[in-house]
C-alpha cells in the first residue's frame, strides 16, 4: 500500500474534525476526495501531511508509520501536497517558486526539466512574476513545483477551483500522464466532475469528517448522486 489511514481523528486543538478515517491507496492509484464544502477534505489532506495533527489512529506511508513525524520529514520521504488556492508566491517569479521548492523528496538536484516536461509553458515564463499568469498557469506552477521534488504521491487540492475549463482538463491529461508513465500516485479533492470523471480510479465521499461512501467515476454520471455528493 502506498497510503493508509486507520481509525484517523484529527483536528485544529481539541475541536475534531475528521472522525474515524480509514482509506488506503494503492501505488499508482488516483482516488478523488469528494463531498461538500466544509466537510473536512482540506483538513485530511492536512492531516495527511502532518499540517493538521492526528488524535488518534496511525497514518502509514509506505509501510512507515509517519504519525508522528513533522510536516517536514513527510515531505522528504515522498509527500507532495498541492494546498487549496495554490500557494504560489505571486511576486516572485517562476523560477523563484520552483526554486524554492517545497521539501519534497531528498534529490539535492532539483529536477526542473520534469516540472518543464509536463508544464513547457513553466519554461516559457521563468523569468515573469508569478503573478502575472493566469489562475490555471499558476496552478500548472503548483503542481510543476511539486513535481521537481519527485515525489510518489501527490495530494492535489482543488486543483480546477476558478480555473477556465480548458485548462482544467490539461491539468486533468496530465495528471493522469503522470500516474500512467511515472507511477505516480494521487489524491485528488474535486468538485468539478468532468475533472473527476477524467482522472479518478475511485471516488471516496466525506461529509461530516467521515467516510460515507465509496464510488465508481460512473456512478456520478447520475444527477441525483452527483448533487447529494458535489456543490452543485
Ligand atoms: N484552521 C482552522 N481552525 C479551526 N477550524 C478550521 C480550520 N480550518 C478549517 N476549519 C474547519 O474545519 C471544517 C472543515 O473544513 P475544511 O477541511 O476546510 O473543509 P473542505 O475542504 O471540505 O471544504 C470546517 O468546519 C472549517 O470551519
Ligand atoms: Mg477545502
Amino acid at each position: 500500500m502506498m497510503l493508509e489511514l486507520s481509525s484517523v481523528c484529527s483536528g485544529y486543538g481539541r475541536v475534531r474534525i475528521i472522525n474515524d478515517v480509514s482509506l488506503t491507496v494503492s501505488p499508482g492509484e488516483i482516488v478523488a476526495v469528494i463531498g461538500r464544502n466544509g466537510v473536512g477534505k482540506t483538513t485530511l489532506m492536512k492531516t495527511i501531511i502532518g499540517e493538521v495533527q492526528t488524535h488518534s489512529g496511525t497514518v502509514t506511508f509506505r509501510k512507515q508509520d509517519v504519525t508522528a513525524l513533522p510536516t517536514s520529514a513527510r515531505a522528504k520521504l515522498g509527500i507532495g501536497y498541492v494546498p487549496q488556492g495554490r500557494g504560489i508566491f505571486s511576486r516572485l517569479t517562476v523560477g523563484a517558486n520552483l526554486a524554492l521548492g517545497t521539501g519534497v523528496g531528498t534529490a539535492s538536484q532539483p529536477n526542473l526539466e520534469r516540472a518543464f516536461e509536463f508544464f513547457p509553458i513553466l519554461k516559457k515564463r521563468l523569468r515573469q512574476p508569478a503573478g502575472s499568469m493566469s489562475g490555471g498557469e499558476q496552478q500548472q506552477l503548483a503542481i510543476g513545483r511539486i513535481l521537481v521534488g519527485e515525489p510518489d504521491i501527490m495530494l492535489l487540492d482543488e486543483p480546477s477551483e476558478g480555473i477556465q475549463p480548458s485548462i482544467v482538463q490539461e491539468i486533468g491529461r496530465t495528471v493522469r500522464l503522470l500516474s500512467r508513465q511515472q507511477g505516480l500516485t494521487v489524491v485528488i479533492v474535486e468538485q468539478n466532475l468532468s475533472l473527476i470523471q477524467a482522472v479518478a480510479d475511485r471516488c471516496v465521499v466525506i461529509d461530516n469528517g467521515a467516510v460515507i461512501a465509496t464510488l465508481a467515476p460512473d456512478e456520478l454520471d447520475d444527477p441525483e448522486t452527483a448533487k447529494t455528493y458535489l456543490a452543485i
